[in-house]
């Protein structure tokens, strides 16, 4: 297997990879791949494109986000994923970055995969339809530390401090609230 960044030629197989696996729009995933080339890495099993993983800066300038990572599904549990990523994390520091930060997708599967490769939740963030969300939520969510709250069309978000990992409490948190999703914010720091 070799991990490399994902030159032109790869580019439609890596949208491909993340049409299947993941959710950005070819519009976004060719704007950031304009915009940050070194950060779309891939693994390659005798040149055929077999994971993604990609990222940009963060407005918080020590910050890259990882937006996206895929491995296709018959690599599964092989160490590709956790391969992928220390590849990514090796090109996020070339640019003298110090955090990289996700937003982990709500199943335990995945949470363990960043969990293993040294990612900590950071926050709780909750996302609820304006409709939905219950009058009394401050109340309800007496356990939680709340930090702020952003409203989108409509929906919104609600980020609440996490100190470590448990998942009773992520769904917990989400019939509380009557939100559609509760995700970890997770982050590592990079040495
Ligand atoms: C998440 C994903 C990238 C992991 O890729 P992978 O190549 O299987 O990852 P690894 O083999 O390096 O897994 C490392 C660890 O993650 C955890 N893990 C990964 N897949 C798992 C699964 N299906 N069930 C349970 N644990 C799992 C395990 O702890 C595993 O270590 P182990 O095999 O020694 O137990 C892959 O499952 C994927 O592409 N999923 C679809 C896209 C997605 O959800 N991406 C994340 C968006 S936030």
């Amino acid at each position: 297997m070799e991990y490399r960044v994902i030159t032109e030629k790869y580019f439609e197989e890596a949208f491909l990879i993340n049409k299947e696996y993941l959710s950005a729009s070819k519009e976004a995933f060719r704007k950031w791949y304009t915009e940050y080339p070194n950060l779309f890495v891939g693994a390659f099993d005798d040149e055929k494109l077999i994971g993604i993983c990609y990222g940009f800066d963060s407005k918080d300038k020590d910050y890259v986000l990882l937006e996206g990572i895929a491995t296709i599904f018959d690599y599964w549990r092989k160490g590709i994923g956790s391969d992928l990523l220390k590849k990514f994390e090796q090109q996020v520091k070339k640019r003298e970055k110090k955090f990289i930060t996700l937003g982990c997708a709500s199943d335990e599967k995945t949470e363990k995969f960043y969990l293993k490769n040294d990612y900590k939740p950071t926050m709780y963030l909750a996302r609820i339809k304006k409709k939905d969300l219950p009058a009394s939520y401050e109340s309800l969510t007496k356990g939680y530390d709340f930090i702020e709250k952003k409203d989108e069309d409509d929906s919104v978000k609600l980020y609440f401090k996490a100190e470590q990992y448990d998942i009773a409490k992520r769904i917990k948190l989400q019939k509380q609230l009557n939100a559609y999703e509760v995700i970890y914010i997770m982050e590592k720091a990079l040495h």
